[in-house]
């Protein structure tokens, strides 16, 4: 595997993969990898004969109060794990490369109404930060295709939106969250939790898993919310949001909506837990 910091760098490979042929399928990351983005990785493989994977820790998406200096840097162990999962090129370019001319002023990319909701309102900018370094890697690498964990399931339909309205030329492809042996979402924020906050974590996926199932019985949103608030309340994690929405744009869900998504943010001792399940009510 490649591991180039410098875009010259960056675009000399990939032209030459572009030139003899060759499709490019692209995994951006914040590094401290798991298995939900070496499974991004594999997905990729399927899909093109290049993988290139990026780390980029973005200064942009953290709020002032956010973890940026704690989030866990672990790049020896990414590069062994992206070489096995057979990546092609590691992008890990610097924060002068991505802003030259520092943060402040650089150029946003803003993806109004679907961001400025439940993530987005518990962490406002944090999605003008992901649409403009995603926007912005997307330029760099120039793939045919983008991978996404739908872990991150509102972070998936702000990068889909923003493609389409910038009509940028690469396919969009999102992937089931993958999941710990007691159905706790993978994450690089779970390392933050204690053994003990670790065995209550599993609540929010349980949780979720039951007021999906209460959905599809006929049970009202807000009860089935109430519900997942109570459960994960009583675990000893404080909820940030719960919410019941429309799968396809996040929207407040009528009677006559099938396709919906659950999404839950909870804090436990130092993390920010998400997760979210998406079910079809019946008629
Ligand atoms: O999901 C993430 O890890 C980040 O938000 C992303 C897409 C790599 C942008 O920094």
């Amino acid at each position: 595997m490649h591991i180039v910091e410098l875009l010259d760098d960056l675009r000399g490979q990939c032209r030459a993969w572009r030139a003899a042929g060759e499709r490019i399928a692209f995994v951006p990351t914040m590094g401290n990898l798991h298995e939900g983005h070496i499974t991004l990785i594999r997905e990729a493989r399927k899909h093109a004969p290049r993988v290139v994977a990026s780390i980029f820790v973005n200064p942009l998406q953290f709020s002032p109060t956010e973890d940026l200096a704690a989030y866990p840097r672990t790049p020896e162990r990414d590069a062994a794990l992206l070489t096995d999962a057979g990546c092609d090129l590691l992008f890990t370019p610097g924060v002068d490369t991505i802003y030259p001319h520092g943060q402040e002023t650089h150029t946003r990319v803003e993806v109004p109404g679907v961001s400025d909701l439940l993530c987005g309102a518990s962490r406002p900018g944090h999605f003008i930060g992901v649409a403009t370094i995603v926007c912005k890697l997307l330029n760099m690498v120039q793939p045919d295709l983008a991978l996404f964990g739908e872990k991150d399931f509102q972070q998936c339909l702000v990068i889909r939106r923003m493609v389409a309205d910038l009509a940028l030329p690469v396919a969009i492809i999102t992937v089931p969250t993958v999941r710990e042996a007691d159905g706790l979402a993978m994450s690089s924020r779970n390392g933050y939790l204690t053994a003990a906050e670790r065995a209550r974590a599993p609540v929010i996926h349980r949780a979720l898993t039951a007021a999906a199932q209460e959905l599809c019985a006929g049970t009202a949103p807000p009860e089935a919310e109430a519900q997942v608030i109570a459960a994960i309340a009583d675990a000893g994690l404080r909820p940030d949001y719960v919410s019941v929405r429309r799968a396809v744009d996040l929207g407040q869900p009528t009677a006559a909506d099938r396709d919906l998504v659950i999404l839950a943010a909870a804090y436990l001792g130092r993390a920010r837990l998400i997760d979210n399940l998406r079910l079809i009510r019946p008629n």
